[in-house]
């Protein structure tokens, strides 16, 4: 099936209560969503399982929680203020203002990401572009700076900065969570929380917002340690679609076992290890391994921090595009932060008795919104044998994990078998209590927005406390006892087959 529109997605989530635009009531603003219940239990997962991954299940990463507005020297120091600008263009009559590398890329197909405003102005005139709102000439380029700012308190000159990546908190912090937690390196610092940024052109829906949660992790090695992962035996035979600058030069993205790409030096073991490890975080919950690739960034893309970036990038509709940086900003930003604040971020190294400032190998850094598509595009499914879209999410993804329909709402007592089955499973998941409308039209809403299992209570569960489970996906159905509903629901959130929680019941 061909893939929906961005367009077509945001339409798809407005019906079903996912996501709306903000303050629609007043004509939607420009970068800024809200999410309804389904969009916001779907978010809350994501963030949940990225937690569970990155730093619940590891020993090697804890997590913090920075302050959204913080000192703005931070943002001195990461380099923001100076450089965390993209290049605008301004019609000369209009006044339409775009995003020069973007406009370039829709009209001429070439990437121009990194390249200064000389360059930008010599492929505008050379190309002639214009003006796409009324045709007119552009005024000279000029350079945006997309922090938010905003003042602190009620005394001027207060001014200070919405935070447009969390990752500073994590620089900032790194001497007292270091010390606290007692961690020895190799460690990672987690965070989840909401960045801002003031983007010149938001557009494709949730894919470029002004405001978006990010989930951020800071991995920190030995200056002696970069070459070598200790964990890259987990992923070597793990394969990734490579794009490194070599490729990109010749075209096609090879796939490749990450011990081959190593071996061939396409990347280094530590970025190869963190590509791996967030793409199978992906397909571990249903992602699509063939809408991915890893692409390496030009000479020219870099960031003023990175020594090499690769990005994880998606399929969407509107093209190939990143969903993931990661990047080795080296000893960047800890040696800036000792510079501007000067304190000292070093660790002592036991080993050789000396002070050593640590390096950040890999960032995996990830917008959840930008996961949320993926999901949402990966799951969605329009059945015309069934006359209804079925969104095939990952159980532990799923917005709500269980409907529970009486099979007729005229009945009392299957009505209170019902609300009793409903009542015992809120305590432990989020399900649904629907009894409006035949059990066709229950289950089709229930595909539509996620719901891997629905249960019907009937005469028979009167008769024989058990009830009918029907999986989302196959629509196969099987008989289950009451009392070990709770068991079973939860067997299959964490992947037990569903013919094994059951007695198939023929249809
Ligand atoms: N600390 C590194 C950093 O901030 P980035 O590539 O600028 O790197 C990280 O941003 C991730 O945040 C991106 O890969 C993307 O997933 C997400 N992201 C960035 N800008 C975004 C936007 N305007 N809307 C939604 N997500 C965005």
């Amino acid at each position: 099936m061909d893939k929906l529109s961005i367009e077509d997605m945001a339409v798809f989530c407005k019906r079903k209560g996912f996501v709306y635009p903000s303050s629609e009531i007043y004509g939607g603003f420009s970068g800024f969503w809200d999410f309804g219940h389904l969009g916001v239990e779907l978010k809350n997962n994501i963030k949940a399982e990225w937690w569970k991954y990155h730093v619940a299940q590891r020993n090697d990463v804890v997590g913090m929680d920075g302050s959204i507005i913080t000192h703005p020297k931070v943002w001195q120091a990461s380099g923001h203020v100076e450089n965390f600008e993209d290049v605008m263009l301004t019609c000369s009559k209009c006044k339409e203002k775009v995003r020069a590398d973007q406009f370039i890329e829709e009209k001429l197909k070439i990437n121009v990401e990194g390249f200064d405003t000389g360059k930008i102005t010599e492929v505008i005139k050379k190309n002639k572009l214009k003006c796409p709102k009324c045709g007119s000439d552009f005024e000279d380029i000029k350079k945006f700076n997309l922090m938010f700012q905003t003042n602190v308190g009620p005394t001027s000159g207060s001014a200070a900065y919405l935070r447009p990546e969390t990752a500073q908190l994590i620089f900032s912090d790194f001497k007292l969570i270091a010390e606290n937690a007692r961690l020895k390196l190799p460690f990672g610092i987690a965070q989840i929380g909401k960045g801002f940024r003031n983007e010149i052109s938001p557009r494709d829906f949730l894919f470029r917002c002004r405001e978006f949660d990010m989930m951020e992790l800071e991995y920190f090695v030995h200056p002696d340690k970069v070459v070598e992962c200790p964990f890259v035996k987990e992923v070597e035979n793990y394969e990734l679609n490579f794009l490194s600058q070599e490729i990109q030069k010749t075209g096609n993205p090879k796939k490749m076992k990450v011990k081959d790409a190593i071996k061939k030096k396409l990347i280094s073991e530590w970025i190869a290890y963190w590509l791996a490890t967030e793409q199978k975080w992906f397909t571990n919950l249903g992602a699509n391994p063939d809408n991915f690739r890893v692409r390496q960034h030009l000479k020219e893309e870099k960031s003023h921090y990175a020594a090499d970036t690769w990005d994880l990038e998606y399929n969407f509709p509107f093209g190939w595009k990143e969903l993931q940086g990661i990047a080795n900003r080296t000893d960047f930003d800890l040696k800036q932060h000792m510079k501007f604040s000067g304190k000292d971020m070093s660790l002592f190294d036991e080993e050789t008795k000396k002070k050593i400032i640590p390096h950040v190998i890999a960032e995996p850094s990830l917008g959840a919104e930008r996961a949320f598509l993926v999901f949402m595009f990966d799951a969605y499914n329009d059945d015309k044998k069934r006359g209804n879209v079925v969104l095939k999410l990952n159980p532990k993804l799923a917005p709500v994990k269980v409907a529970i329909f009486p099979l007729v709402s005229n009945k009392p007592i299957i009505v209170k078998k019902a609300k009793e089955v409903y009542n015992n499973l809120k305590i432990f998941f989020n399900v649904f209590y629907d009894a409006s409308g035949s059990i066709g039209r229950r289950y089709a809403r229930q595909d539509e927005v996620g719901t891997p299992l629905c249960i019907t209570i009937d005469f028979d569960s009167i008769k024989k406390d058990d009830v009918t489970i029907r999986e989302r996906d196959s629509t196969k159905q099987i008989r289950v006892k009451i009392k070990d509903l709770g068991h079973r629901v939860w067997e299959y959130m964490v992947g037990a087959k569903f013919e094994k929680l059951g007695k198939t019941i023929l249809k």
